[in-house]
């Protein structure tokens, strides 16, 4: 049974659900962690994570079958980046284990709200781990929450399988060479808002960065990894320390090579030599993936396959991959996680 709302037009925005799951870390251990109906975090006005940045999250999703099953998308490797980004902040890890049993505990519970089939709507997670307590030096947490909520979801962008445009920013970087670029943490999301804004205000879905050493190279989108289709038939996508290692590219890449008999190539992507692409998109979780009709850079448009259409390759790509996360093509070994 599924609650009664509008899914074909969720959009991407906050829904406050019944139920989370919370932890606590304390005297150097988590607790069992439960589920909670309480939507609201009490931390102490010191917390790290509030003046230092000390957090990081993640994003996943559970989709409901044709056949009313329930299931989640390599759970996995969001729980080993999650494990990664807290290697770089200084936080207690979370078990692979202990992430997955969390989610499935905040799908089950909230069961009512994963998305019918067939809407293109799902269950986004978010998975919150952030430093707590009672701290006002630079220095890490002895205290931690980590928590996962969620909300029903539709597109992250707003033209679904149709292009949008994107526009590469001239004025800010994403990430530093040697930063956090490559961690999910709320920081590289804080310092892309203003330039975010301005793209949105233009007409523009987000912003594309360039790496940030050079400004030669496209990185990634402010909230999806970049990809092109080349002449060749390559998957292309861009290899820089500096970009969220996204679990949608991943995938993508192995697909391209296994199913779609393209050739995956990670490497550098010149903002100045787009034209050997016929057709590009954007990756991830929530965008799934976008395709992008043109990128605007230094006062001019780059249009790959169109503005208003959605390339073949691209298409047939997004078909494998949403196909096997809504369980209706078979999926590579140890890709999906069933909700039981
Ligand atoms: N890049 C950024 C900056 C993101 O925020 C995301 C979203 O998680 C991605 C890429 C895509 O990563 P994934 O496919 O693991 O969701
Ligand atoms: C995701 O795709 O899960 C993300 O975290 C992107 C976010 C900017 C919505």
């Amino acid at each position: 049974m599924t609650v009664d709302l509008d899914w074909e037009n969720l959009g991407f925005s906050y829904h406050k659900l019944p139920f989370r799951y919370i932890s606590y870390f304390k005297n150097g251990q988590w607790d069992e962690g439960q589920l909670t109906e309480d939507a609201t975090l009490h931390i102490s006005e010191s917390s790290p994570a509030l003046h230092y940045g000390q957090q990081a999250f993640e994003g996943l999703k559970a989709y409901r079958t044709k056949t009313n099953e329930i299931q989640l998308f390599r759970p996995d490797k969001n729980a080993q980046r999650l494990q990664k980004t807290a290697e770089r902040l200084l936080m207690p890890k979370v078990s692979t284990e202990k992430f997955i049993d969390a989610v499935k505990k905040v799908v089950k519970a909230n069961a009512d709200f994963v998305p019918p089939y067939g809407t293109g709507a799902t269950l986004y997670l978010r998975p919150l781990l952030i430093g707590v307590g009672d701290v006002i030096g630079v220095k890490p947490a002895t205290e931690y929450i980590f928590t996962v909520f969620a909300m029903p979801v539709g597109n992250y962008f707003k033209g679904g399988l149709a292009p949008t445009n994107f526009i590469v920013s001239e004025d800010y970087d994403r990430a530093a060479p040697y930063g956090t670029g490559a961690a999910k943490v709320g920081g590289n999301y804080a310092g892309s808002l203003l330039p975010g804004q301005t793209a949105h205000s233009e007409g523009y879905s987000d912003v594309i960065y360039l790496d940030p050493a050079t400004h030669t190279k496209i990185e990634e989108v402010g909230s999806a990894n970049f990809f092109g289709i080349s002449k060749d038939n390559e998957f292309v996508t861009p290899l820089s320390p500096s970009i969220l290692p996204s679990i949608t590219k991943y995938s993508l890449l192995q697909l391209a090579e296994e199913r779609l008999g393209l050739k995956p190539v990670e490497g550098d992507v010149p903002v100045e030599q787009l034209d050997r692409f016929v057709e590009a998109g954007a990756c991830g979780t929530a965008a799934i993936i976008s395709p992008i009709g043109g990128i605007q850079y230094k006062g001019k448009r780059h249009v790959f396959y169109s503005e208003t259409e959605v390339g073949p390759v691209t298409k047939r790509l997004y078909n494998e991959l949403v196909g096997i996360q809504f369980g209706d093509v078979e999926a590579p070994e140890g890709w999906i996680v069933k909700v039981d």
